[in-house]
């Protein structure tokens, strides 16, 4: 199955043993999971990836988990690939592809990540999983602790949307909510997880989520022929996907399969919280915490990722960008892609069409450029923003009543 050989440390290059438990190296670094890919070549070909699963787990021989037994999916990856001719037209882009994640279980790409690092609990022997979230991740990471029969804990800022809040509670997990951001979430598990004996799945504080979400550059490569496109735009938060795939394109240069042409990545985040824009500007490695951040798109209000060395050194590599969008411009953007495409895109997902809109106006991208952009989950998940656009008014007494199938 696996051929991972070991962990190797993303700053100092110190390496683990793989099979172990970890978190950050100690200089503070995160950790990468490495695989013997000369091995994995030679008994791995990408003619014969259609036989295995219609999940995420169809590229287990470059994911991490040892033994078939350990895996806890449920139909994670393998979202289509939607060609946005209508859209494209709009904008001025001949070639537009939207990856729709949001139909993986609970509704979000999180599910990868979540799908990965729970299956490596259950190798491991872990029995109490916490995790600080924006509100998606939590969800999946409830989910998927439910289906291991894991204990799940659960902290996320008071003001998460409802749907999140919902299914981590349907899910069984215990849900804290938190007078705060996502960083006074991880703040809090980090005080308490040694006392209460948890397993700290903070994003990059464990070294398997990102290789769950890498598989979204897989799949991108096969389901275009194993041709990459010429650009990426991802909604960053703390960046884990962007890094993973840029992580997978190499991976799969050495398997053989893709050349070393490699798309822009293109990382996209709201006005309201933008530190690795402005890294990115100033021409920094690491980013500045944000003050103040705020923005509905919920996913995106990460004030200092930890992996923005890793965001912004993958982004300068790769000849592209990052840019913010404000938040009307991506709740316009996103029901532009509902209503000319019938994908209801997370705002997250919004937020890369109006990214798109604004770097084709300035020729950074070209028209016949092939561009894939990650609507990162459903909009079923955001009614609270998406109703400030389709406020509900009762017209008569018989509307207040609301669901009474009655004559009128
Ligand atoms: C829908 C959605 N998009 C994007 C992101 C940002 O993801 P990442 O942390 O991988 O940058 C999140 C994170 O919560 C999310 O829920
Ligand atoms: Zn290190």
């Amino acid at each position: 199955m696996t051929t991972v050989s070991h962990l190797e440390c993303s700053a100092c290059g110190k390496r683990r043993v793989a099979g172990a438990i970890h978190n950050l190296c100690e200089c503070g670094g995160p950790l990468l999971v490495r695989y013997d890919l000369g091995k994995a070549k030679t008994a791995w070909k990408r003619e014969t990836i259609f036989n295995g699963p219609s999940s995420m787990w169809r590229y287990a021989p470059v994911l991490p988990v040892r033994d078939p037994g350990f895996v806890v999916s449920l139909g994670e990856g393998m979202t289509p690939l939607l060609a946005a001719a209508r859209l494209g037209a709009l904008l001025g882009a001949k070639n537009l592809w939207v990856k729709d994640e949001g139909l993986n279980p609970t509704g979000s790409f999180k599910a990868r990540g979540l799908s990965c690092a729970i299956s490596m609990c259950k190798e491991l022997g872990i029995r109490k999983v916490a995790i600080p979230s924006a509100g998606n991740a939590a969800g999946a990471l409830a989910a998927y602790a439910a289906a291991a029969g894991l204990e799940a804990h659960i902290f996320v800022p008071r003001d998460v949307p409802q749907s999140n809040y919902i299914e981590c509670r349907a899910f069984g997990a215990r849900v804290t909510l938190v007078d705060g951001l996502i960083s006074d979430c991880a703040r809090m598990v980090a005080e308490r997880k040694d006392a209460e004996g948890w397993f700290d799945i903070s994003t990059l504080k464990e070294p398997y989520r990102i290789e769950g979400k890498k598989t979204m550059g897989y799949e991108v490569a096969e389901q275009l022929g194993w041709a990459l496109p010429d650009a990426i735009f991802y909604p960053a938060g703390g960046g884990v996907g962007l890094i993973g795939m840029w992580k997978a394109f190499d991976e799969m240069e050495q398997l053989g399969w893709i050349s070393s042409h490699r798309p822009k990545m293109i990382a996209v985040q709201a006005a309201g919280c933008q530190p690795v824009v402005r890294a990115f500007e100033h021409g920094e490695s690491k980013s500045q915490f944000w003050q103040g951040a705020h923005t509905l798109a919920a996913g995106l209000r990460v004030p200092k990722p930890l992996g923005d060395a890793l965001m912004l050194s993958a982004i300068r590599q790769s000849g592209g960008t990052a840019i913010a969008v404000s938040d009307q411009e991506l709740l316009d953007a996103s029901l532009e892609l509902s209503a000319l495409e019938g994908i209801f895109a997370a705002p997250e997902g919004g937020a890369c069409v109006a990214a798109l809109r604004k770097l084709l106006a300035n020729s950074f991208l070209k028209a016949h450029e092939r561009i894939v952009i990650y609507n990162t989950g459903a909009g079923l998940k955001y009614l609270e923003a998406y109703s400030t656009r389709f406020p509900r008014t009762a017209s008569s007494e018989q509307d207040k009543l609301g669901g009474l199938i009655t004559p009128r």
